[in-house]
């Protein structure tokens, strides 16, 4: 069974649903409104557990009505939360989410998230124990960066390999790229990253490590030698897009920690993101294995 630790932000999802975006100092009527579970780090943590890894979640939330919810979400889909701090003066994060045919914009506030600070990251000898006994650790950009730098520097030292996922998008230095085992933008995010430099360029400069997700064109990453582009799994109707990046990151992380090549294991992650796209809100559509299995049978 696979071992992952994942380290990042446990939120709120505010989630409306339009025709349309409004235009600035206009106001249009939602069609409807609803409140989930979120956080990029948690939803990937869910990820992860539903499809069978081990997971821990390293992150913080407020000591809020949200808060006690977010930790019991997480409990209930058998993420270990004992690296979860609660902290008093901040409210739990949350995102405000609008979905127009499908696809979501984002507004995230940081709240608790961004309390979870460098010295909260390994308080106890048993903490610092499941980080070198894990298979693979995942880590987003909800999270402050020094807390970031910290994981990424401890992961190193006990050769445990890290999965970055540059979501928000901010500028990485090489420095701190060169120190992962992976980084996996989506389009966006890469444009931010690699300003100037084609996905061709900067592929070949990170093989086996960069690995772009391109939506409905599937994720492409290089082998040293070439290109290797995999398709995604097409799709009926896409519902929600919410949370598809994070079910790819989680999938891929559980494939490559149980053995998958680079190759297999985004394979695999494509198909849970397909999956997850056909239904609403981030974790909602994210599968178990047996029905991820049933449905590729
Ligand atoms: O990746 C999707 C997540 O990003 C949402 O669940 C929301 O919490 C946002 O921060």
């Amino acid at each position: 069974m696979a071992n992952i630790l994942v380290v990042g932000s446990i939120s709120t999802d505010l989630v409306v649903n339009a025709d349309r975006k409004p235009e600035i100092g206009e106001t249009i009527e939602g069609k409807e409104f609803q409140t989930f579970f979120g956080g990029k780090g948690a939803n990937q943590a869910v990820a992860c557990a539903r499809l069978g890894a081990q997971t821990a979640m390293a992150g913080a939330v407020g000591e809020d009505e949200f808060g006690i919810r977010l930790l019991e979400n997480l409990t209930y889909n058998q993420v270990s939360i004992d690296q979860v701090v609660r902290i008093k003066e901040h409210a739990s994060g949350t995102a405000l989410i609008t979905v127009v045919e499908g696809d979501n914009s984002i507004i995230y506030v940081a709240g608790a998230n961004r309390q979870f600070t460098p010295e909260k990251l390994f308080q106890t000898e048993e903490q610092l124990e499941r980080l070198k006994a894990s298979d693979i650790v995942l880590v987003q950009n909800e999270t402050p960066v020094k807390t970031i730098e910290k994981l990424i520097l401890t992961c190193q030292e006990y050769h445990v390999p890290v999965l970055y996922n540059p979501a928000p998008a901010r500028l990485i230095s090489e420095e701190w790229i060169e120190k992962v085992a992976f980084l996996t933008p989506n389009e966006t995010e890469f444009k931010v990253l690699f300003p100037d430099k084609t996905m061709e360029e900067m592929l070949f400069k990170y093989p086996s490590k960069l690995i772009i997700t391109l939506g409905e064109d599937g994720a492409v990453f290089c082998n040293g030698e070439k290109i290797i582009s995999i398709p995604a799994f097409p799709v009926e109707r896409i519902v929600d897009t919410t949370g598809a990046g994070d079910t790819f990151n989680g999938a891929f992380a559980v494939a490559y920690a149980e053995g998958k090549t680079i190759e297999e294991s985004v394979r695999y992650a494509n198909k849970a993101a397909s999956l997850s796209i056909q239904r609403s809100e981030a974790q909602n559509g994210m599968s178990t294995l047996e029905n991820l299995k049933a449905f590729f049978k």
